[in-house]
């Protein structure tokens, strides 16, 4: 790796359209805060980055419905997830806002540069338009009849009731969220980033220069290049966001992908005049730490933006984590099904770190992963309390009964106790590697590994059975006891900031730094302790964690099922109709993806009478490799249909639920290629 001379350390702007959950905090804003204090403690030169994404049409939408402005919304939700951030250690340089005069002024400079390096095209196209309100209608402001479950109360992007992605001019009967009124399709043009310009340079800088991402961001990026890039609309009807700088723009604004991840670059002008020195320098570091749902956008469209503007450095890594479940089921916003970072500090005062601690042990880094109570009891109980909390307690204990709490001397290590003295090192190499590979449960594991070697220590040479015998060798065991626990009080600082304050301020000692971590020599013979300490952690009993449960059942309850929905039965048709049809059956020979088209898949079918070529949107359901050798029934008489260029002959049959779930349909025994399905 390059060698760099700083760190500039983002996490993805949440949206200041709700309070945070465990989620976000899980996925980005602890990882990115464990490996940030990682760095200041090895003193490095580093900024940690964050503050609202405050634009999008999901903001107006809410004043709307709240009948407020979207100002009041953001300023609201700004100061409470701020808050949250403070409150569990969140350790940023700055938290900003994106509704800030020197982010609307940094982003309007940003486009101006790309517009002005004709880094842009305009295209016009027709979209819905609300002829009563004057103005033209983002997705989410179409309502109207969903095409697959009838619900009435569909939008332009997403059906809620059946979970269909839809586009607004599949919507039967739309209307505008506005005016109520029939909207009309109307000419519009906006601004384009051509990203299928920058698809070779993004090839080559990402698919062969960082083959070192996480495979989840590099999988994603590879199946996103390779599918083909085309120009993305950073422009939008709305008059919500940073205005288009331009006298021709009328009242469009950027899109809200566009502006936010300049909001990492206002913040930092916000925090410091030496940004240029961390956004223009080769020498620094750029890491964004986001959930996989941005990825696409930091990996993609941020680094062709930041190309196209030509003054910028592209990130380093962007260790994006996958999601975090709760009790078995995705985390919901709409459906309550969430635990709210101000209602858990609500029920759990002060206990910050045993949610930083859960969250990290089972943070999504690899795959989905799931946070459950009963686990979270556990945790706290069998590794913060009888791990953690029982070694540090029981050296203090035994420091003040025997020595009045002044450290005693090391005297004569034996070989028992030269080995613990010599293993602490390791840590420090083992997490440092963990830490700068971003494996942070694995990190934090190896960390508490020195409260389990302490532990382990403490039980087989049982000082408070030898005291009476052997004072110099329970002399020797609390001074390396207190060795190990001063150890602890840096190795766990990124992951548990508020326990090692206390941890310090028991031992009655400051701050080290990180390559401190493996010395036997923290504090010093006759250094005394604190008296009566107040104990790190507590048992957390089944009584708390059942009331949180139940909280967790009640939001269920009150949150009725959706129950998917068949739509209507069709009208009757002649037999003679359907004897028109010719249904067969046929083995897949070869499969492939359609280019610049995520859902279609292209296969060769063996028909019993012809090999023929068909096109079918399965891609979203099945992988080409899955496809080869399965048996299908398709229609065989289909006047052919040329799509996206390529010549279909006939149609694959599947059954689709109204929940979206997709079945092929396959004879339910052997038998040969052409026989016809009547
Ligand atoms: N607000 C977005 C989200 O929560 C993240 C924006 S990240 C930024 O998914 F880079 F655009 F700022
Ligand atoms: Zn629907």
């Amino acid at each position: 790796m390059k060698n760099f001379k700083r760190y500039l350390v983002t996490a993805a702007l949440p949206y200041a359209n709700g309070p945070l959950h465990i989620g976000h905090l899980a996925g980005v804003y602890i990882p990115a805060d464990i490996y940030v204090r990682y760095l200041r403690l090895k003193k490095q030169d580093v900024l940690y980055i964050c503050g609202s994404d405050e634009h999008g049409v999901p903001i107006t939408l809410r004043a709307r419905k709240e009948g407020t402005t979207p100002q009041q919304v953001v300023d609201q939700y700004h100061s409470i997830i701020e808050k949250s951030f403070q409150e569990f250690g969140i350790s940023f340089d700055i938290y900003s806002r994106t509704s800030k005069p020197v982010h609307h002024q940094t982003a309007s400079e940003f486009f101006k540069t790309i517009h002005e390096k004709n880094g842009f095209i305009e295209k016009t196209s027709e979209q819905y338009y609300d002829s009563e309100a004057n103005q033209f209608l983002a997705d989410r402001y179409i309502i109207g009849t969903c095409p697959r479950c009838a619900n009435e109360n569909a939008y332009g992007d997403q059906c809620e009731k059946c979970g269909t992605s839809l586009s607004p001019t599949e919507l039967i009967n739309p209307r505008s969220a506005i005016s109520g009124t029939a909207p009309i399709l109307k000419e519009t043009s906006h601004w384009y980033l051509p990203l299928d310009e920058w698809e070779p340079f993004l090839k080559k800088w990402i698919l062969e220069e960082h083959k070192e991402w996480k495979p989840n961001v590099y999988g994603q990026c590879k199946s996103w290049l390779d599918a083909g890039l085309l120009p993305r609309a950073v422009s939008r009807d709305l008059d919500w966001g940073v205005p288009v700088p331009l006298a021709n723009a009328g009242s469009k604004v950027l899109y809200v992908w566009f502006d936010a991840p300049i909001g990492y670059i206002s913040a930092t002008k916000e925090l410091t005049p030496d940004w240029e020195k961390y956004w223009k320098s080769e020498d620094t570091r750029l890491i964004h730490f986001i959930g996989k749902d941005n990825i696409v956008f930091h990996c993609i469209v941020f680094p062709a933006m930041l190309k196209a503007e030509g003054s910028y450095i592209l990130p380093d890594n962007v260790p994006a984590n996958e999601f975090l479940n709760l009790e078995n089921e995705k985390i919901s916003t709409s459906r309550n099904w969430a635990v709210w970072l101000h209602e858990y500090l609500a029920d759990f005062p002060q206990r910050q770190d045993v949610l930083r601690y859960t969250l990290t042990s089972i943070a999504p880094e690899t795959s989905d992963n799931d946070f459950t109570w009963k686990n979270f009891q556990e945790k706290n109980n069998n590794e913060l309390v009888a791990m953690l909390g029982n070694f540090i307690n029981r050296v203090v204990v035994l420091t003040n009964k025997y020595y009045n709490g002044n450290t005693p001397e090391l005297g004569i290590p034996d070989a028992k106790d030269l080995e613990v003295i010599n293993t602490l090192e390791q840590f420090k190499t083992n997490v440092e590697k963990l830490i700068e590979e971003f494996h942070f449960r694995d990190a934090q594991r190896e960390a508490m590994n020195i409260a389990r070697l302490g532990n382990k220590y403490l039980a087989e040479t049982e000082p408070w059975r030898i005291f009476k015998e052997n004072p110099e060798k329970v002399a020797t065991i609390l001074n390396i006891c207190i060795q190990i626990t001063a150890n602890l009080s840096i190795i766990l600082e990124p992951f548990l900031p508020f326990t090692v304050e206390k941890i310090r301020k028991i031992l009655n000692i400051g701050t080290f730094e990180w390559n401190a971590i493996g010395s036997h020599t923290l504090v010093p013979t006759g250094h005394k302790i604190d008296a009566a300490p107040e104990l790190l952690f507590s048992k957390i009993e089944d009584a708390e964690i059942e009331k949180q449960i139940e909280k967790l059942q009640l939001s269920k309850m009150s949150n009725a099922p959706i129950v998917p929905q068949f739509p209507p039965v069709k009208e009757n048709i002649a037999y003679t109709d359907f004897e028109k049809l010719d249904i067969r059956i046929g083995t897949i020979l070869e499969a492939q993806k359609v280019p610049k088209a995520d859902k279609l898949l292209q296969f060769l079918v063996d028909s019993g009478v012809d090999k023929r070529t068909i096109v079918s949107g399965l891609a979203l359901h099945y992988t080409p490799e899955q496809m080869v050798g399965k048996k299908v029934t398709f229609i065989a008489n289909l006047e052919p249909r040329k799509i996206k260029g390529i010549e279909s002959h006939g149609m694959i049959l599947t059954a689709e639920s109204p929940d979206g779930k997709l079945a092929l349909l396959a004879p339910e025994s052997e038998i040969q290629n052409g026989s016809l399905v009547k």
